[in-house]
């Protein structure tokens, strides 16, 4: 269908559905979340000119996957977003299926975006063309088309490239799956964006060590923090374990020693960036200040989409809050950004024997709480996080059937920070040590109460919304 076509639908899409969306109680005050429709991964993140640029996977049409859009924010803060003309169209032959995820950089001076066209046939195999679209004076982007096809010795399955420039050449690392349907992270490098050349295969399902380690691992992002490379993906097709793999798909990373010329990656074991229920697809950039910024999407594909009760309301979806990402003993640590503290209100502390703590107001707020021992904390009385000394367990009511559900993390814990924004859940324990992000539906304005006999230090704020322009 001609993109005048594909803008006109949405146009209609957008007036008939934002007002029902705007009404729904579960929507975000101070996270991104789609107008309409669909949204997924985070694409595009970049900051350019001063300001931050944040994409989006999107359907705006339905509650479902389909062909999907780029839809665009930018900010100058991490914090007030604003609208941008929709950034791609499903519109070309080569994308007709979908322009699926990609990464954005600035090639002499102009803002670049890399995305994957993708092409499905009647008869269920597929193709996919990494594509290139330039940004013009009025914030629109002009397509330049495909500028690479499918590498042979892979299946349909390629898509997500995320291009970063360094040793004056620009880089990419590609999701692949081999045609043994093994996952794979490729790198490809080029003098100009236009021309690619492999380079190799980083890391994957049987590669360096690894045996089997799932079936396709999507959205790559490859880049150095304090000298180690870091190499983020999901793979598609792990087992769950007792305490870990729990969701129907993984978002981690993997830490080594990086050689780009030689493709040459020599990682340890592969960790979860985030133990909750949704997280996945997550995108970083660098800032003009140094930080290591990311976004992910609190979602994950195929997991309970069904029965989001938003759809209700003709959304599905948000995004995490904003995370800076640093090295500590040999791990991700993930804090929120610090902007974010911008959102605070008026400060309540307290402390006590958590039983005797007063309920606090957490439909929109930030806490964050020290305890000498075991304690637990309900949130709308539905939602518990309960640590005895050894363990936290988050348990929350299935979003399919009712039944709880658990996630777990397991340590010496000394402080957990909660944000809290009407329909999220993301925990940040000592200091980012390890994160839980999760979609919570209460059905009025959520409460906090706390349950134990331990002593508790909290402090607490209202967070701020409006937000998004
Ligand atoms: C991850 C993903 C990507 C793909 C996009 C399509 O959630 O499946 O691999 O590019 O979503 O929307």
């Amino acid at each position: 269908m001609s993109e005048a076509r594909l803008l006109n639908l949405l146009a209609r899409s957008l007036l008939a559905g934002q007002a029902r969306a705007a009404q729904d109680p579960h929507r975000p005050v101070w996270h991104l979340a789609p107008s309409v429709g669909l949204l997924n991964d985070p694409n595009g993140f970049i900051q350019h000119q001063g300001r931050y640029h944040l994409c989006y996977q999107w359907n705006p049409f339905a509650c479902e996957h389909g062909a999907k859009f780029w839809g665009h924010w930018s900010s100058a803060d991490l914090l007030h977003w604003r609208h941008e003309p929709v950034a791609l169209v499903p519109a070309e032959q080569y994308e007709r299926n979908g322009c699926y995820s990609g990464s954005a950089v600035v090639k002499d001076g102009e803002l670049t975006l890399i995305y994957t066209g993708n092409v499905k046939y009647p008869d269920g195999s597929r193709t996919a063309f990494q594509c290139l679209a330039v940004e013009e004076a009025d914030g629109t982007f002009r397509k330049l088309g495909p500028v690479l096809p499918l590498p042979p010795g892979y299946t349909g399955h390629v898509r997500d490239p995320k291009v970063w420039f360094e040793q004056d050449m620009w880089w990419m690392v590609l999701a692949a799956q081999d045609p043994q349907r093994h996952g794979k992270v490729l790198l490809l490098r080029s003098a100009d964006l236009h021309e690619w050349q492999p380079v190799g295969e980083l890391a994957g399902s049987h590669c360096h060590g690894l045996q089997d380690f799932g079936y396709m691992w999507e959205c790559p992002d490859l880049f150095r923090l304090q000298g180690k490379g870091v190499l983020l993906c999901c793979p598609q097709g792990l087992s769950p374990q007792a305490e870990s793999w729990l969701n129907r798909f993984q978002a981690g990373y993997f830490l080594g020693d990086l050689s780009l010329q030689h493709a040459k990656f020599d990682h340890g074991a592969f960790h979860e960036l985030d133990l909750g229920f949704e997280f996945y697809a997550p995108q970083t950039t660098l800032s003009d200040d140094g930080r290591r910024l990311l976004f992910g999407w609190m979602g994950v594909p195929e997991q309970d989409e069904a029965y989001h009760p938003t759809r209700d309301y003709g959304w599905i979806h948000c995004m995490t809050c904003p995370r800076e990402l640093t090295l500590a003993d040999g791990r991700l640590r993930q804090r929120p950004a610090r902007e974010l503290q911008q959102l605070r209100g008026q400060l309540t502390q307290w402390q006590g024997p958590a039983v005797t703590a007063p309920t606090l107001a957490a439909d929109s707020a930030e806490l964050q709480l020290v305890a000498d021992g075991p304690f637990s904390l309900t949130l709308a009385d539905s939602v518990h996080l309960d640590w005895d000394g050894q363990r936290l367990t988050l348990q929350r009511p299935s979003l399919r059937d009712g039944q709880p559900e658990y996630r777990y993390w397991r340590g010496s814990l000394q402080q957990l920070t909660l944000l809290l924004d009407r329909s999220s859940l993301e925990i940040f324990i000592n200091d980012g040590e390890a994160v839980m992000s999760s979609r919570i539906f209460p059905r009025q304005p959520a409460q906090l109460q706390l349950q134990g006999e331990s002593f508790i230090q909290l402090q607490h704020w209202p967070l701020a919304g409006g937000v998004l322009e």
